[in-house]
């Protein structure tokens, strides 16, 4: 149903809904809190949502809700992030941040399909996906949620799954509603603390973290979630400009906004800008929050506030109509159960999709002829470290593992199929009769007491009487996520203790991150002889690396975040103001570790004849240098040379992929709009100035892989 019709049937709906089955509509209850009995009174309250709930007890409220007066449907919603994951049936694809790699927006499309279909077989409506924040700086623990640190980047790749999760049309049954989240700034809290105070201006927002959103808006996005924190002190939850003003009057939003997990009672027992759920429930609603997550107090709030005249019951019904004309559009009440297709979890093209996603994601960071690994002369092969075999630090946050459910143990059993690093490099050797030996040598977070040198020990031994070592280090569960940020982002417990041992004898050594975010690596990178990443590279991360490391597979990732070299660099991203008095440390080197956009493959690239025309259209020829063929993803930056405020060093305006036999070039064409080149002024417009502007062509962020031409407007 288009939007329109909707509206006017839920303006309709709407004129025949008592008090109190308006303000009902605006509660989303989770099952998690109080269970099966407590959300069956809300489903006979009226309530509008439902979160974390699955299959038949999802259908279970949704009769409730239909039982009703009025038989207003339920929307359910779910924090399907990475694929399904809370389902312990369904398809687990890379984290937001390992499809980012792939720098692949139909990656970001297909997983965004799979997930709703399989979403929407569980009679469920709707993803709390994708996370627009961006990941400018690692301490945070949700850096893995994002599609890394450039806006430019992470809308592309957000317009790109938000439009596999939604299709066409909203009542489609294989597509759900998306939610952009967390809007706005949460990623770039004051020390990177989870949901803490943002310190940005307006300029600064529409500058940096805007365009991903008003990406998302445009291409339709029905939902946006509030972020927790608060900007420059004021609650985002009670925010009205930004989510209101900006939202919905410039960038045209047409949906509903949902808070975040209690961020209405937050106002009050967190936050302490409110007394008292009254005054809580009246910021939150009138600022722009249209559905209320987990704060059932806002039930008693807002009917008090409304009895007592406090508000007026236009906010209430502007709230409410946003979430009814969604419903509609939904056709909800013709169909209040999506259907998907039926025992559709985990089937085969589901899963060759994330397969594919992950082969997309594996990224090749250095390498001085390790790899790939040859048939040769090769007849052992030492795999090292908790990761190379821990599923749960493979398909990291937003699984059954972290949320589990109905039952919150934490203590489910992994699901088939999944691939270990250990288990595709042994897969890969058994093929080849290479012998693979397997030694865990330390944990990654150490539990405390243990003495783990006989661990070490070992595993120096295995490795010792190996020809090569392939030894992975990164971070598990309890390290990352939300309330789990990091102060020190060094290798924890022992891992580089022990990657001077392994490396002290003498054997080839590739270190493979497998991890939710960059850490800082140090020598385990620096005196590697290769290293590897494949982040949260979900259910077959470990097959694409062992795939990757034995060369079948030509390695086409490229980082969509940067790697500080120490915790205190930070932050890191490419895309900073110039800096004066040199704008470095001195007692490290002033780049990062690895660079946003870095990554190579086992071929080479060169570029050449960059030019751009009177329509903007850019023209630069890619040649694969190399000896095997590769794909090659091609970035086209720009710097304003001279403007009124300060820019960025660089900033990405394009980007796109080209696959190249052996020695073969090809003219890459890109058209660009005027507005690639825009700044946002001291006024907060965005304007483009006249005058010189650099324009960059190249592999990655950095100065000696790029090549430019001066250009003026
Ligand atoms: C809190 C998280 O911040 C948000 O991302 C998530 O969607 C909600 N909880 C619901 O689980």
């Amino acid at each position: 149903m288009k939007r329109d019709l909707a509206k006017q049937k839920a303006q309709e709906l709407l004129s025949k809904m008592t008090t109190e089955e308006k303000v009902a509509q605006m509660i989303q209850v989770t099952y998690t809190d109080g269970g099966r009995e407590e959300a069956l009174k809300w489903a006979k309250m009226g309530a509008g949502s439902f979160l974390h709930v699955l299959g038949d007890d999802a259908r279970e409220l949704q009769r409730e809700a239909m039982n009703t007066r009025l038989g207003i449907p339920v929307i359910f919603g779910i924090d399907a992030i990475h694929g399904h994951g809370l389902n312990t049936k369904a398809t687990i694809f890379p984290s937001q941040l390992a499809c980012a790699c792939s720098w692949d927006p139909e990656v970001a499309k297909v997983m965004g399909e799979v997930t709703a279909r399989e979403v929407a077989t569980d009679g469920l409506h709707w993803t709390f996906s994708p996370v627009l924040c961006l990941g400018r700086d690692p301490r945070w623990g949700r850096v893995n949620e994002t599609f890394g640190e450039d806006p430019y980047l992470a809308g592309e790749l957000s317009a790109a799954i938000i439009e596999g999760y939604q299709g066409e049309d909203l009542s489609d049954d294989e597509h759900i509603l998306a939610c952009a989240k967390h809007y706005l700034g949460y990623g770039e809290a004051t020390g990177a603390r989870d949901a803490y105070d943002t310190e940005v201006t307006e300029r600064k927002i529409r500058e940096v973290f805007l365009p991903p959103f008003k990406r998302a808006v445009d291409v339709g996005c029905a939902t946006i979630m509030t972020a927790y924190g608060c900007i420059d002190g004021t609650p985002l939850t009670a925010h009205r400009r930004i989510l209101h003003d900006i939202l919905r009057d410039e960038m045209g939003f047409d949906g509903f906004v949902i808070t975040d997990w209690d961020n209405t009672q937050s106002l009050m027992t967190q936050q302490h800008v409110s007394a008292d759920i009254v005054d809580a429930s009246i910021k939150a609603a009138s600022a722009g929050n249209d559905m209320i997550m987990t704060t059932k107090g806002f039930y008693e709030g807002m009917l008090t506030a409304l009895r007592e005249g406090k508000v007026d019951i236009s906010v209430v019904d502007e709230c409410v109509l946003h979430i009814l004309t969604i419903k509609y559009e939904m056709e909800l009440f013709e169909k209040p159960e999506k259907k998907g297709e039926p025992g559709c979890f985990g089937k085969a093209e589901h899963l060759e999709a994330a397969k594919d996603a992950a082969r997309k994601s594996v990224t090749l960071l250095r390498n001085n002829g390790m790899l790939p690994l040859g048939d040769g002369e090769l007849k052992k092969i030492a795999v090292i470290g908790e990761n190379a075999d821990n599923v749960r630090a493979q398909y990291g946050d937003w699984t059954y593992f972290t949320h589990p459910m109905p039952d919150p143990t934490n203590s489910r059993p992994a699901f088939r199929p999944y691939v270990t690093l250990w288990e595709g490099v042994k897969e890969i050797c058994d093929e080849k009769g290479i012998e693979a030996v397997y030694a865990k040598g330390c944990a990654v977070k150490p539990a405390e007491g243990v003495d783990e040198s006989a661990d070490l020990d070992e595993a120096v031994r295995v490795a010792s009487e190996a020809d090569v070592i392939l030894y992975a280090v990164g971070d598990v569960i309890p390290q990352f996520g939300e309330f789990a940020d990091r102060a020190d982002l060094d290798l924890s417990g022992r891992q580089s203790e022990l990657f001077y041992r392994l490396k002290a004898t003498g054997k080839p050594i590739c270190t493979v991150f497998i991890a939710s975010k960059p850490l800082c690596l140090g020598d385990a990178a620096e005196k590697a002889d290769a290293v590897i990443t494949g982040f949260n590279g979900g259910m077959f991360a470990g097959q694409a690396l062992a795939e990757a490391i034995f060369g079948k597979l030509n390695p086409q990732g490229k980082l969509p975040i940067s790697f500080p070299r120490k915790t205190g660099q930070v932050p890191v991203y490419y895309n900073q103001l110039p800096g004066w008095h040199g704008g470095k440390y001195w007692d490290i080197p002033q780049t990062p570790l690895f660079a946003f956009g870095e990554g190579m493959g086992y071929s080479a690239f060169a570029y050449e004849g960059l030019s751009l025309d009177e329509e903007l259209k850019l023209r630069v020829t890619v040649k694969n240098v190399g000896d095997t063929e590769g794909t090659e993803t091609v970035q086209i930056y720009q710097r304003d040379v001279v403007s009124s405020l300060l820019t960025p060093v660089r900033r990405l305006i394009a980007f796109t992929k080209v696959t190249l036999g052996a020695g073969e070039a090809k003219e890459v064409e890109i058209q660009l709009k005027k507005d690639d080149f825009a700044l946002v002024n001291a006024e907060c417009e965005t304007v483009v100035e006249p005058g010189d502007f650099i324009l960059y062509a190249g592999g990655s962020s950095k100065e000696e892989d790029l090549i430019s031409i001066n250009i003026a407007f």
